[in-house]
């Protein structure tokens, strides 16, 4: 099969694991006689610096005409990066935020799941780690606080600031049928997580997720508040498959899903329109202190890749081997360093992915 893939290696570390992702690919376009035609294009600071904005024309049509995109990750350090110097709308977060509205990826996908062979750092107590966990965060992107209207105004010396939360049906709709299409293919299980106690939109959501699963009654649905769910997830993560929410609710709660693993390092995410199309990239960011340093943990943009052949290739086989590598190597007892624990084998990026890419 021919794959045409745009690569977005960003700002940070996301270069270093962009490159061991495409490493870990080629090895698996050998074994199984693919063959993957690479381009590159800027994003966010890289692309400020050589473009003058986060994203151009240009990258965006060379990403539509790929059948996928991996990315790596973007943005600096908020504080001492010129980047935040520039107006909101041309810092590196707003080249992220284009290409998601740009390319209708309204359903982010990511997956938080604690391996056997780092329950240790988990932070959780034993006796919750024992139990493990496997849940798959629906977070809708393209709608919500992130893309309502918003504006800062001033009179008689006082500043307000507004940002507005809008959904209508149709957004909620298409991400609750993605959800629940997912949960059936899982352990059947959809908890849609709103705040229907205070939001109209909230009460909007749950009402248009209640009418979707009409057409699923193999899944079985619950709601909760997502304050709620904020508590659920450190007391109790086994009880969740798939967590649907809207936008910002889910930017919040997949960050705190990916803690409870232990490894920020470790977590892929998908992010999809209605056709096979995805930019798949790690749930984290650009670790800005740590780059160049090959010592980031390339695991997530790795996986990321094998959901990309999942998701946008139909290559079960080969997304099962990415995985089946990480597994392997991490009962090996290879370590990066934001992984590591006693007895474990430290070892670098370029290392981490040649041993991933040795076991394909
Ligand atoms: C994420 C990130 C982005 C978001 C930022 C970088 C704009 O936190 O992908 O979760 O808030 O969506
Ligand atoms: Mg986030």
């Amino acid at each position: 099969m021919e794959l045409k893939i745009t690569c977005i290696p960003g700002d940070g570390i996301g270069p270093e694991i962009v490159g061991e992702a495409r490493k870990v690919l080629d090895a698996v376009a050998a074994k199984y006689g693919h063959v993957i035609h690479y381009t590159d294009i800027l994003m966010g600071g890289a692309s400020i610096d050589a473009c003058g904005v986060p994203l151009t024309e240009e990258a965006i049509a060379t990403a539509k005409s790929a059948d996928a995109v991996l990315m790596g990750s973007i943005g600096g350090d908020t504080s001492t990066s010129p980047w935040y110097k520039l107006p909101p709308n041309l810092r590196p977060e707003a080249g992220l935020l284009a290409i998601r509205k740009a390319l209708n990826l309204f359903a982010n996908l990511r997956p938080a799941v604690l391996y056997d062979e780092l329950t240790g750092a988990c932070p959780l107590k034993e006796e919750i780690a024992a139990a493990g966990f496997d849940m798959m965060i629906m977070r809708e992107l393209t709608g919500g606080l992130y893309f309502g209207e918003r504006r800062t105004t001033e009179s008689d010396g006082v500043k307000t600031a507004v940002d507005t939360l809008v959904y209508n049906e149709n957004e909620i709709r298409r991400i609750a049928v993605k959800g629940f299409e997912i949960a059936r293919k899982r352990r059947g299980k959809v908890t849609s997580v709103d705040k229907a106690n205070v939001l109209d939109s909230s009460r909007l959501w749950r009402q248009v997720v209640e009418e979707v699963a009409g057409d699923y009654p193999e899944v079985t649905l619950e709601h909760m508040l997502v304050d709620n769910c904020a508590m659920q997830l450190v007391k109790d993560p086994a009880q969740f498959d798939v967590i649907l929410t809207e936008n910002m609710f889910g930017d919040i709660l997949s960050d705190e899903a990916s803690m409870v693993t232990g490894s920020i390092g470790m977590l892929a995410s998908a992010s999809l329109n209605d056709t096979k199309f995805g930019l798949y990239e790690p749930s984290h960011g650009s670790a800005p202190d740590i780059a160049g340093k090959d010592i980031a943990n390339p695991i997530a943009t790795v996986l990321s890749a094998a959901m990309m052949l999942r998701y946008s290739f139909d290559l079960d086989t080969e997304a099962d081997a990415i995985e089946q590598a990480v597994k392997q190597v991490l009962k090996e007892g290879y370590r990066t360093s934001d992984i590591m624990s006693e007895g474990c084998t430290p070892v670098g990026c370029r290392q981490m992915g040649d041993l991933l890419a040795e076991r394909i």
